[in-house]
């Protein structure tokens, strides 16, 4: 459960390598959460970050084989992530890939492995992690989202369209646990300077994974149920939104 001042007492970290997954995490266990699972493909890598995460004050920390495409094992992999540690109050789904647009015009295979990673490899085990939550009675499904799924780009449109798949299928999955006591929170970064992003221009209002993980545990703090990071962008969005097509087709990047 929540501590008695409604900070997590321990997080499940999908796609435990993440630059801005690790950030969000280390700030909960400074806010003293003790027990985290970070989960990967490659758990021997994860290994430093699980000692970072110990000298920061978390009392265990354990590594786990996990890959957001191995959709056939994933209800297998929640149940026995819950089974073998108990109640998560936070479970982090930070996973994804951003891909190369224009190999993914011209290979399907390269467009698919962009959709199924962040959509359908996230949504195939978003569904299992909420159903162990609703069965808690508590607790919270982080998902990093993006801006970019707020509305596709002609020039960064297949993941995009991934991450506005995905948001959307988390807010719907929200509001499926309405009253269970269990809550899911979207997060729409923008452009985070992280492993993900490195050797390309910054957006306008780039940002780091610290400065997302402070908006994160701000956000979590008030009980909001989208956070954006920066916040700005908020209103930046809601107005570009709405810019005629013919002028949002020419953004570059
Ligand atoms: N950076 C940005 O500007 C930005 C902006 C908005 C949203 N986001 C989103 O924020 C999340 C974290 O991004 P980040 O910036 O922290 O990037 P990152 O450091 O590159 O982290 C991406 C993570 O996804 C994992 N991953 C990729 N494919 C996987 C798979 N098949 N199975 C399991 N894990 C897989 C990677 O694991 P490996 O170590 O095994 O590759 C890594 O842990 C992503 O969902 C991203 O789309 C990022």
């Amino acid at each position: 459960m929540n501590d008695a001042l409604g900070s997590p007492q321990s997080v499940l970290l999908l796609g435990g390598s993440s630059e801005i997954g690790l950030a969000i995490t280390r700030r909960l266990v400074e806010r003293r959460a003790k027990t985290v699972v970070l989960a990967g493909r490659d758990p021997e890598a994860l290994k430093p970050a699980a000692d970072d995460l110990r000298s920061a004050g978390a009392d265990t920390v354990d590594v786990v084989a996990f890959d957001a495409l191995a959709t056939d094992g994933h209800d297998a992999f929640v149940d026995d992530i819950f089974n073998r540690h108990g109640d998560f109050d936070l479970v982090l789904l930070a996973f994804g890939v951003l891909g190369d647009q224009e190999e993914a015009e011209r290979d399907t295979d390269a467009a698919l492995a962009v959709l199924r990673t962040n959509f359908v490899g996230a949504a195939s085990v978003a569904l299992p992690v909420a159903r162990r939550l609703r069965a808690q009675g508590h607790g919270t499904l982080l998902v990093l989202s993006s801006v970019a799924g707020e509305r596709a780009r002609r020039a960064n449109f297949v993941y995009g369209s991934s991450k506005a798949g995905l948001d959307a299928f988390c807010q719907g999955l929200g509001d499926s646990l309405v009253g269970s006591g269990a809550r899911v929170v979207v997060v729409r970064p923008g452009f985070v300077h992280t492993k993900m992003t490195a050797g390309r221009a910054p957006a306008p209002l780039s940002t780091t994974p610290d400065a997302v993980a402070d908006a994160v545990v701000r956000g979590l703090e008030k009980g909001a149920e989208t956070i954006w990071a920066p916040p700005a962008l908020r209103f930046v969005m809601s107005g570009m939104r709405h810019l005629p097509r013919p002028l949002w087709r020419r953004i570059k990047e």
